[in-house]
């Protein structure tokens, strides 16, 4: 359409250059009364002039669109500044006076969305405290920096910079610098301190007890001093399993915003932590049983990271479960938790026949130490900690934790995990994951 169009506005200027052509002939003719090599020539030079003034603005009206439409920046800034900008590794945005959106870098792109272009920034950018320093700095020149936060769909936080450059045209430009690795650093030590040696607290004392116990009176008593070191040596357990979750824990919570790259199997991830499990389960007499939908696609994740939420599921499923009872491990196409659009989910269920949930504790379950009876859970060697790993692995995979639950009637925890993009995995190369 468009080279039609061109073709027929290059004919119209060839005819209008030609019509020029042939009155400056008739004038030369009639008026001047020249003879037929003037007359010719003058025609000639006339179509040329003509045609030559008609293209030139033609082209630099297909300039001046180019320079509009498809680059608005264009006549800011060389496409050498504007290299540099794109490569970047920072969020960058450049505001005109009118605070409309002139450019944005791709790390940008991936917090403010793709359709910016010559949007007001108040449109795009949701952040009270940003858009005012944005104001500030467009109204006084001044550079300014504020802190702000997202909360979806996982907590980040940055320093945002704002800075005036030139007058005509004036540029507004909004820098941010990505804290949310610092910021997680500096939670988790002070969560740290304050959860781990409360919860070391307990085991410590007990050990502490015993050893001055076997240096005083039970120094000479061989079954008292077994019997105690046996007890020390549970105590000893419980401090390193709580280390150990501890530092998964924190594993998990920094890398919490980087999304995970790999393909995942999770008929093969669910088998395998259930054969890890298998002696416990065998120990209490439970019985596990998987069942899965044919060809399940694949998910993004971290195979690790995604065995380890399966064992916690279903290491609780056979310490909060019945005796002697089942655990049932189910994997579906789901879609999702809210139940709306398409099959874009793999659900994985694990329900148990125990003794179930109190209402009330269902929300408070992946709270870091929340136990809903501690003396059990210790009892059962457990740190509290299980389902808040959970939440983060699912968190980082952008899954969703579903727990349902009825006292008396067992529990069902279902995670369900974006299906992968990529094609399906041959059944091969699952088995092989
Ligand atoms: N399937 C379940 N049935 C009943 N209660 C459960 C179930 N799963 C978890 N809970 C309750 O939720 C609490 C928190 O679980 P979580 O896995 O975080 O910690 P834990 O099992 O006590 O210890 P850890 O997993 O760190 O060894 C448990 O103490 C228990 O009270
Ligand atoms: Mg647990």
């Amino acid at each position: 359409m468009e080279g039609a169009a061109t073709i027929l506005k290059r004919s119209q200027s060839a005819l209008v250059a030609v019509a020029v052509g042939l009155v400056v002939a008739g004038l030369c003719l009639f008026v001047f009364s020249l003879d037929a090599t003037w007359v010719a020539a003058a025609s000639v030079v006339a179509t040329a002039v003509a045609m030559t003034l008609l293209s030139g603005r033609a082209s630099e009206k297909a300039a001046d669109v180019l320079a509009v439409d498809a680059d608005p920046t264009g006549s800011l800034f060389s496409p050498l500044a504007r290299e540099v900008f794109e490569h970047f590794p920072d969020p960058l945005m450049l505001l005109d006076s009118s605070d409309r959106v002139l450019f944005v870098n791709p790390p940008m792109r991936a917090i403010v969305g793709t359709a910016t272009e010559r949007k007001y920034v108040s449109s795009i950018l949701r952040t009270p405290n940003v858009l005012a320093a944005l104001a500030h700095t467009a109204r006084s020149g001044e550079s300014g920096s504020v802190e702000f936060t997202f909360h979806v769909p996982v907590e980040r936080t940055y320093r945002a910079y704002t800075m005036r450059a030139g007058t005509d045209p004036m540029v507004t430009a909004l820098l941010l610098h990505d804290l949310t690795a610092m910021k997680r650093n500096e939670q988790m030590r002070v969560d740290f301190v304050a959860n781990a040696s409360h919860e070391l607290r307990t085991p410590l004392a007990a050990v502490t007890g015993f050893i001055e116990t076997l240096k005083g009176h039970a120094k000479d008593d061989t079954p008292a001093r077994e019997k105690f070191l046996d007890i020390m040596s549970v105590e000893a357990g419980r401090m390193r399993r709580l280390i150990d979750d501890l530092l998964s824990l924190s594993r998990v919570e920094l890398n919490e915003h980087v999304p995970p790259s790999g393909e995942v199997a999770l008929e093969s991830v669910a088998r395998q932590a259930v054969t890890a499990l298998s002696p416990l389960a065998r120990a209490e007499n439970i019985m596990i049983e998987i069942a899965s939908a044919p060809d399940l696609p694949a998910v993004t994740g971290e195979r690790d990271e995604l065995i380890q939420l399966f064992q916690n599921l279903i290491h609780n499923a056979i310490k909060y479960g019945k005796q002697g009872g089942h655990v049932w491990v189910n994997l579906a196409l789901s879609p999702g938790p809210s139940a709306r659009g398409t099959d874009a989910f793999v659900a994985v269920s694990i329900r148990d026949d125990g003794e179930g949930i109190p209402p009330d504790a269902v929300p408070r379950l992946t709270e870091r130490f929340y136990r809903v009876d501690v003396k059990r859970s210790r009892e059962k060697g457990g740190t509290g900690l299980g389902l808040a790993i959970v939440k983060h692995i699912a968190n980082r995979h952008h899954g969703r934790l579903q727990i349902e639950s009825r006292a008396g009637e067992g529990s069902t925890f279902t995670v369900y995990l974006p299906v992968s993009r990529a094609p399906l995995l041959a059944p091969a190369a699952a088995a092989a994951k």
